[in-house]
């Protein structure tokens, strides 16, 4: 049997971004504490057949192929930096291919990065709303980092590593149960 595979999955599409280093930060904690095969993408990644795709047939190759890394992975990191209060348009678009059943009972942790502390509840009001729709398992610790937590890029606060941390057990109670989740983080 292959080891279960994390996915994460950025909505930024201009680079150096805080918001894929968050993302990737996570799934490297999950991927390091579980032992699990582990990428992370981001809209840049996919790019230009997004931007004009109808439908997921109309993605390129190499994106299509991140849509189905995505769509097969047992947990997924999702997250966007704040752009008007909400996640960024292309994330959006992304999920908008995504067939509606395709992401039932999916753990997913769901993540966000803002300029400040002021809309750090877009995790709750729009991130988990849209994850609601697919009848994903939206995980129930949320992470949202700003501008401050940062350091030429790289998550430096103590204080969200920690909440990171908690969001990492969540995806052991989901993948393994809470006994086993208990141990591996022993
Ligand atoms: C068009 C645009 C809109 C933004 N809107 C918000 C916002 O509503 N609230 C907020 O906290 N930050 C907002 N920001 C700041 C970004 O969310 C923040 O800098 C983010 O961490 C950038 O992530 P990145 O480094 O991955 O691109 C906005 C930035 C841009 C470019």
């Amino acid at each position: 049997m292959t080891n279960p595979a994390i996915v994460g999955f950025s909505g930024n599409f201009t680079r150096p971004s805080k918001t894929r280093g968050f993302v990737d930060h996570i799934v490297t904690e999950i991927a390091g504490r579980y032992g699990l095969a582990a990428s992370t993408h981001d809209i840049v990644d996919l790019g230009p057949s997004l931007g004009t795709a109808k439908g997921a047939r109309d993605l390129d190759e190499p994106a299509r192929a991140i849509l189905e890394r995505i769509l097969a992975a047992d947990v997924l990191v999702v997250g966007s930096p704040t752009y008007k209060g909400s996640y960024t348009g292309l994330f959006k678009h992304f999920f908008d291919l995504v067939d509606p059943a395709a992401l039932r009972g999916k753990p997913v942790l769901l993540a966000a990065t803002g300029g400040g502390d002021r809309h750090a509840l877009i995790v709750e009001h729009q991130l988990r709303p849209l994850f609601g729709f697919f009848e994903a398992f939206a995980l129930p610790t949320a992470v949202y980092a700003s501008e401050k937590d940062f350091v030429d890029g790289v998550l430096a606060s103590e204080v969200i590593r920690a909440r990171v941390g908690l969001a990492v057990d969540d995806v052991g109670v989901a993948l393994f149960g809470r006994q086993r989740a208990r141990i591996a983080a022993e």
